[in-house]
This record gives structure tokens, C-alpha cells and sequence, in this order.
């Protein structure tokens, strides 16, 4: 949206599955002053990639985007079938809500090739990816342009956690749907932040938040709330959850506000074999750097030892992040997209 803020608003990318986090999401990056989103992409997760693309540009038509373009990326992952978790969000990827037509057309190329011409078009380091789905589209870029691998400022993922995962006692769903995807992602040399379970965990659309969320009054936040009933009655019923988890959004508000969550820098590796494991995210605790707090579990902070380019998101202000999200729909206002 229009930035009003003193420094430039950050360039994002966001690749997606939507997903009813993934909705939020999108609608946050677009609302939020602090970021300009360049380009939405999708890729298969929630739901078929025909589906969550579809869903994709509805979503654009609900929060009035326009003017950027959308693109479709992998119908699969890299190795084996879709893993599709429609006990969490239902056959369309998106139920609950009837949703509009789509509000902007697809661009006649790959989702790959679209971040490309993004990332080449700005200048080196001012954009970054926001992988709010599995990591396919992302490491097929990484592999089918690596000249343009240092030019992205970073990779800000929803995905993994060190402690827990939700698909298996040891995986996340996005870094599960394609693990090998994933290596590829977390081994380049861009930097990433993983923004995952441990604290996704921790920001739940409780009935609290849900009141405060009807109270914004608008079409778009009554929206949001229908997603967030369906979704939450999905947690409810699989995990026994009190609110759903703000999984997607909370990694771009992390790059809308880098306060929202407290990073420490270590190494961190993907499983991508295992019996119990594949789409582990292991987590190097015995080496690691404070980020943006310097008190924090620095604990190595060696000069001589080489610092990796992997953090990993250890906490989070979860007041900001609900405060940024219900800015964000404020000033999307209402768009009429019933009419
Ligand atoms: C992730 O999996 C998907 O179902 C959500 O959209 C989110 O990206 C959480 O594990
Ligand atoms: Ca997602």
C-alpha cells in the first residue's frame, strides 16, 4: 500500500498456498506501510495448484490489489506426490467464506521466471522473498538462476520449527510437502530466516483477538473472520487448539517489523531422509549468534568461526503482531468486493 513511513517501505515477494494463513498473509503484506509487495506467486500446498491460484487472485479481489502481477509456479514438489491437508483447510483450500471471482488476471509465465524479472528489475538486496508454502518455486529459482541468488535480500520463510513440528512429531507441513525443496533453500548463500512452529504457536486467533477483529467493522476483517472460524474450527477438531495459529502472517509481519519476533542466527539443516524425520529442520544450537538481541543466546559469537547465513525465530511480541495486523486492515477499509 501507500508508505507513509520515514525509510523506503521493504520490497517483498510473496510466494504462496492460500490457505487461510496465507490470506491473511497477502492481505497484511498489501495493507502494511511498511512493505511494498511487488509480486504475489503461488505453489502447490493447501490445496492443488490450480486451486490455491484461483484462491490467489480472489484474494486480490477482497482486499482490492491490483496493479502487480500473479503467477503460478510448481504443481508439485520436487520428489514424490502433493502432500494436500484438507483436514485443515477443506476441499477448496480456502472454505468458509464465499469467495469473488478473481480480481486480477495470471501472467503468461512460470512463477519461477516471474520472481526472476522482479528480482533482476530492483536493485541487488532491496527485495525480499516471503515463502509462505512449500519451497519449490524457490529452490527451482535458486537452481534455474543462480546469478541471481546474491541479488535477493533475503528469504523470510514461513516453515519448520527446532522444537516441534505439526505433520509429524519431527515436520512442519511447508518444509514436509518438499524437503528436498527446502535443502536447497536453506543451503544457498541468500539470508534466510525461519520463521516456524515455535513461535507460530505462540499467536493464536483466540475469541479475544476475534472480537477485536469484527470490531475493525469492515467487509475485508468480517471476511478474515469467516476464514478464521473455519480454520479455527479445523484446529480445533485435529489438535484441540482455542484459536488457530497466525502461522503465514507472522512471517511477513517479521519483515514488516523485525521486532515482532527475536532471531538467533545458527546453522540449520533440512532432513530430506529419515524414517521418522524427512522435513526435519535441525537447528544448531551449539553455534549461534545473537541478531537483534544482543543479549540474547549468543552463545558463541567466535570471531574466528564463520557466521552461517540461517536464523532462526526464537520468540515473539505477539501484541505488536496483532497490533500490525489490525492496522493493516484498518487501512485497507472496506473494498465492496460483493458488489
Ligand atoms: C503451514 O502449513 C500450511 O497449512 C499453512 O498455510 C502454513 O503455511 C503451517 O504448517
Ligand atoms: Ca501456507
Amino acid at each position: 500500500m501507500n508508505a507513509e513511513t520515514t525509510s523506503p517501505a521493504q520490497k517483498i515477494i510473496l510466494d504462496c498456498d492460500p490457505g487461510h494463513d496465507d490470506a491473511i498473509a497477502m492481505l497484511l503484506a498489501h495493507g502494511n506501510p511498511n512493505l511494498e509487495l511487488l509480486a504475489v506467486t503461488t505453489v502447490a500446498g493447501n490445496q492443488t495448484l490450480e486451486k490455491v491460484t484461483t484462491n490467489a487472485r480472489a484474494l486480490a479481489r477482497v482486499g482490492n490489489i491490483t496493479g502487480i502481477p500473479f503467477a503460478a509456479g510448481a504443481s508439485r514438489p520436487l520428489v514424490g506426490p502433493q502432500l494436500i491437508p484438507d483436514e485443515i483447510h477443506g476441499e477448496s483450500g480456502l472454505d468458509g467464506p464465499e469467495l469473488p471471482a478473481p480480481g486480477v488476471p495470471l501472467e503468461d509465465t512460470h512463477a519461477v521466471n516471474l520472481i526472476a524479472q522482479v528480482i533482476q528489475d530492483n536493485e541487488p538486496g532491496s527485495v525480499v522473498i516471503v515463502p509462505t508454502g512449500s519451497l519449490t518455486n524457490i529452490a527451482l529459482f535458486a537452481r534455474m538462476y543462480p546469478e541471481l541468488v546474491e541479488r535477493v535480500g533475503g528469504v523470510t520463510l514461513m516453515g519448520g520449527g527446532h522444537h516441534t513440528g505439526n505433520m509429524t512429531p519431527a515436520a512442519e507441513f511447508n518444509i514436509l510437502a518438499d524437503p528436498d525443496a527446502a535443502a536447497i533453500v536453506f543451503e544457498e548463500s541468500w539470508p534466510v530466516t525461519m520463521i516456524g512452529l515455535d513461535v507460530t504457536h505462540q499467536v493464536l486467533a483466540v475469541p479475544d483477538r476475534m472480537e477485536q477483529l469484527k470490531a475493525i467493522g469492515t467487509d475485508v476483517a468480517q471476511f478474515i473472520a469467516e476464514l478464521v472460524e473455519f480454520f479455527g474450527a479445523s484446529y480445533m477438531k485435529e489438535r484441540n487448539y482455542p484459536g488457530p495459529p497466525m502461522h503465514d502472517p507472522l512471517a511477513v509481519a517479521a519483515v514488516a517489523d523485525p521486532s515482532v519476533v527475536r532471531t538467533i542466527r545458527a546453522p540449520i539443516y533440512v532432513e530430506t531422509q529419515g524414517a521418522h524425520a524427512r522435513g526435519q529442520t535441525i537447528v544448531d544450537f551449539r553455534r549461534t549468534w545473537s541478531n537483534n538481541d544482543p543479549s540474547g543466546l549468543g552463545l558463541v559469537d567466535d570471531p574466528e568461526a564463520t557466521s552461517p547465513n540461517t536464523s532462526v525465530a526464537v520468540d515473539v511480541d505477539t501484541d505488536k503482531f496483532w497490533d500490525l495486523l489490525f492496522d493493516a486492515l484498518r487501512r485497507i477499509g472496506d473494498t465492496n468486493f460483493k458488489s
